[in-house]
């Protein structure tokens, strides 16, 4: 795909250098539910970081999909992305600075022909228990850097990945081009920014432990990580990452559909251009993430309704499919290096094409309630209770309202908007717990049915719909129960007729209702499914009924399953944006 082809370049450096290429692990980490995303070529490599024996030997490299998505805000800039590759070759107790520093020099100047005049390094000036690191200076020296161009910097520069986090760290050496057409100063000044960072080698040999302390690692390991984006820029010679030809023909198919140039543009369409090939690797990605409101779908709806926004601020027809022109052209740029996008086509444009279709209808809703509001508002901040309805009602993130309002010179009580919402989940919370204690105190063995009937249900959604499937809220009397859930889509009649199979089976199975007091971890371990995790008290209550579901719950609820009678779903329809709500009976 780009014309310089950095990746195969690297790869077969290092393999010449005894290293085996692994494949990109998928952008959602597999085993480690501590992050939602893929953050850095090291984490799928952390067990045998730790000292475990990784299959394919002590030399490893290859080009690792990552997502980073904690500030947003800095995007549409020209060097920073959500979704980028980092490469990285890793030493796991073989090779360390010596040998790291050599080959980072000797890909950069005899490979990729990067002049040693426009190259400079810092490197990790000491701290209390590891000592100033003059023999990486050394090294560099010695491959030709001059020592003006070698900078000593403390722990927030080079310590990886911070002094602050507990896990695998340690001192690094971070490599810099002169990405600018001024004359290259004599000394190097890391916060000058026409250096741009585009390597990094960390020399991992301690673990960050919880009571603070330092411990040497078993063996004494490499991790690198060069920016794709950023190094094919430079070695392209342009300034902005965007006019590279890992971007150029989208920003130009963007152009050709707004009908407008890049310039006078360049945040919009950097954003857009950005934020969709993010989403895209998130939804091709095979853990099978869809937009939601929650956790790595959140992330995706967050990204694709902000493409939406700039798509509507360029002036682009809604109606017009620039999402599945702008997805298959970066698709059809990554189908050779990543399987899971050539396999993964159909789910991606789809994907993008229902949220489109949703966040659209919510939108036009929502700013026209926006404009109304604004042009009534007394004074210039819009206060919590229109934030929080725009968001309730609209499906309007915060920062959503927060842009908008900040085109028009106003601000938003975002304090505000976040002391409600934590109210409204507290009030939800607390009110679905009083429903189903008034349930009990009127006697109500006909609620405290349908309070099972809930869980029955909630699994069966599980199962029918997807493991997206959340419980939002539940209602119940002794006539009916209502149930609310995230979900993107009306359900069919056949989704409908399938759950109501699914609880009935159940039902007629006679499954024991099995309650139990656990630690709040450790239920959260087991798998329980449960509302507002961080409301819960340390020692939970949980309800397993089988292996069908399993949740932390108040109760009460039947003993057996087969106490419920007939399940019959009498309705499904919206509750709010991305909320369905089932009605049903029991008979
Ligand atoms: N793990 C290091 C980084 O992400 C190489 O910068």
């Amino acid at each position: 795909m780009e014309g310089i082809n950095l990746r195969d370049k690297y790869i077969s450096f290092f393999e010449s250098k005894g290293h085996v290429k692994i494949p990109s692990a998928p952008v959602v980490p597999e085993n480690d539910p501590s992050v939602l995303f893929n953050t850095a070529g090291m984490q799928p490599l952390v067990p045998y970081l730790k000292g475990q024996p990784h299959p394919k030997g002590t030399r490893l490299c290859d080009y690792q999909k990552c997502v980073r998505t904690n500030d947003l805000d800095a995007i549409g800039d020209t060097t920073h992305h959500t979704f980028f590759e980092m490469l990285g070759n890793w030493s796991l107790g073989d090779y360390f600075k010596k040998d790291a520093v050599n080959w980072s020099f000797e890909f950069l100047t005899k490979v990729l022909n990067i002049p040693v005049e426009k190259l400079a390094v810092t490197v990790f000036r000491g701290n209390d228990f590891v000592a100033r690191d003059t023999e990486t200076a050394g090294y560099w020296m010695e491959c030709g850097i001059p020592e003006c161009r070698i900078a000593y910097m403390g722990e927030e520069d080079n310590w990886w990945p911070s002094m602050e986090l507990t896990g695998l760290c340690g001192p690094d050496t971070e490599i810099f081009y002169w990405r600018s057409t001024d004359e290259v100063p004599v000394n190097f000044d890391p916060s000058d920014d026409r250096w741009v960072e585009i390597w990094n080698n960390v020399f991992m040999q301690y673990m960050h432990e919880e009571d603070g302390s330092f411990t040497e690692l078993p063996s004494k390991n490499v991790d690198t990580g060069m920016g794709m984006e950023r190094t094919t820029a430079i070695l392209e010679g342009v300034t902005d990452n965007y006019l590279s030809s890992i971007w150029k023909d989208v920003i130009a198919k963007i152009e050709e559909i707004a009908g407008k140039p890049y310039i006078g543009n360049e945040k919009a369409m950097r954003i857009i251009a950005d934020h969709l090939r993010c989403a895209i690797f998130i939804s091709a990605d095979p853990s099978g993430i869809k937009p939601s409101n929650t956790d790595q779908g959140y992330i995706l709806r967050r990204l694709i309704r902000r493409v939406i926004r700039y798509v509507r601020g360029l002036e682009i027809d809604v109606n017009y499919n620039w999402e599945e022109v702008l997805a298959n052209l970066i698709m059809d740029k990554y189908e050779e290096y990543y399987s899971e996008i050539k396999q993964n086509r159909s789910v991606v444009l789809e994907v993008l094409r229902v949220e489109k279709t949703k966040f659209n209808k919510t939108l036009e809703n929502g700013l026209k309630e926006f404009e109304k509001e604004v042009s009534r508002l007394n004074g210039t901040v819009i206060n919590k209770d229109m934030a929080f309805r725009l968001y309730d009602t609209f499906g309007f993130p915060l920062e959503l309202t927060v842009e908008l309002a900040s085109e028009k010179g106003i601000t938003v009580d975002e304090e505000g908007f976040k002391e409600k919402f934590k109210e409204h989940q507290e009030k939800s919370r607390a009110g679905s717990e009083a429903k189903f204690k008034g349930g009990l105190a009127g006697n109500g063995e006909m609620e405290t049915k349908y309070h099972t009937a809930t869980h029955l249900l909630n699994a069966a959604l599980k199962r029918v719909v997807g493991p997206d499937v959340h419980q939002k809220g539940s209602n119940i009397t002794a006539e009916r129960m209502r149930f609310d859930f995230s979900c993107d889509h009306k359900l069919s009649d056949e989704e409908k007729a399938e759950a109501e199979k699914l609880v009935n089976e159940w039902i007629a199975a006679s499954i024991d209702v099995v309650v139990e007091e656990m630690p709040k971890d450790e239920a959260i371990k087991s798998g329980a499914e449960c509302m507002f995790i961080e409301k819960y008290p340390d020692v939970v209550t949980v309800y397993t009924i089988g292996d069908v579901s399993k949740e932390l719950c108040g109760g009460p609820h039947v003993k057996n399953t087969s106490e419920l009678g007939k399940f019959v779903i009498k309705k499904e329809e919206a509750s709010s944006a991305g909320v369905r709500r089932i009605k049903a009976i029991l008979e």
